[in-house]
């Protein structure tokens, strides 16, 4: 079987390369055509679907799985075409392919597509309403997988975080180590998700036998707000070693910290179907969080 993962230097991309090892041959594409470690890999510009077909031609994958996106949600703002393109006309022009020849395609898509406005967790079948450009590139790729009419998977997650990359975790530790004091958000709900999670499930949601295609919410299990996020972080490494002291950590609403992107306050995902359906037991974010801690801790 030969896997083909796009955005192979991405947070999910990197876990995705380590934990579809075992299903075959993984071949990997980023932008530059390198990888973190310095190998080589396929090159894939997402700011050309157009290119992407020869590309596919080339590797003639089993299995593609997505997880390269325009993720810079304040920057989509003000490059919409970028984002489109990236979210939603390259994501078309793969599902096209892999529909044509066959071959299942994984997706990842967002808790942007809702506005944020319930409370209770989405369910994968709530309307979505977008409140941004990223969010609403995220939805239109989503419709492309689905319209392209072949096998799909398409699993949307949220607050994606891990040891390496850009994320939220590691500006916490960042800012923490270099301040006593911190404000953060505590009116956004949502639910911290380790990329290293998504990786092993989209394993094993491939490994499973059903054939399944759908949408699927793909998040750790639990709720939190940024600040509760923030706290958390703080006193796992504390306990780990990671940082010798911890900020005071100070609630505020998002209105004391204005960004250009509108975020959705509500972002919990009902994760049920992916259990049921797959068989998979999703763990609590602070489980997540002790894991990914440990591995930084390890160094
Ligand atoms: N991060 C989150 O909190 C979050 C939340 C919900 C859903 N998601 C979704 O989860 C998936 C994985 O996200 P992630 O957190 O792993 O993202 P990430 O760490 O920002 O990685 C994005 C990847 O996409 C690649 N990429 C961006 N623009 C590209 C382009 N024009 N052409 C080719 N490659 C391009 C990046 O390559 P470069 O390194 O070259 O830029 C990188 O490999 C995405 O579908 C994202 O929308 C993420």
């Amino acid at each position: 079987m030969t896997v083909l993962v796009f955005g192979g230097n991405g947070q999910v991309g990197r876990e995705l390369l380590r934990a579809l090892a075992p299903l075959g041959r993984v071949v990997a594409t980023t932008r530059s055509g390198t990888l973190p470690d310095g190998s080589a890999c396929e090159v894939a510009d997402f700011d050309r679907p157009g290119s992407l077909a020869a590309l596919l031609d080339h590797v003639q994958p089993s299995v593609v799985v997505n997880a390269a996106a325009y993720t810079a949600v304040d920057r989509a703002e003000q490059e919409p075409e970028a984002a489109f393109r990236a979210n939603a006309e390259a994501p078309g022009a793969i599902a096209r392919w892999c529909a044509a020849h066959g071959v299942p395609l994984v997706h990842y898509s967002t808790d942007y597509v809702f506005d944020g406005q319930g409370n209770a967790p989405y369910r994968e079948d709530a309307p979505t309403a977008p409140l941004g450009v990223y969010g609403s590139s995220k939805r239109d790729g989503e419709e492309a997988v689905r319209a392209a009419g072949g096998r799909h998977l398409i699993f949307r997650t949220a607050w994606v975080y891990a040891a390496h990359g850009s994320n939220f975790l590691r500006t916490m530790l960042r800012v923490g180590a270099e301040r006593d004091q911190l404000r953060v958000v505590a009116d956004q709900i949502g639910t911290p998700t380790p990329a290293a999670l998504i990786a092993d499930v989209t394993a094993q949601a491939l490994r499973h036998p059903g054939g399944l295609s759908g949408t699927w919410h793909l998040t750790a299990s639990g709720q939190t707000s940024w600040h509760g996020f923030a706290e958390a972080i703080f006193a796992e490494a504390l306990a780990t070693g990671v940082l010798a002291k911890a900020p005071a950590v100070e609630a505020i609403p998002s209105s004391e910290y204005p960004t250009p992107a509108k975020r959705p306050a509500w972002s919990v995902l009902d994760n049920r179907r992916l259990q049921q359906d797959f068989g998979i037991a999703l763990p609590s974010w602070q489980d997540g969080l002790e894991r990914v801690m440990a591995e930084i801790a390890a160094g």
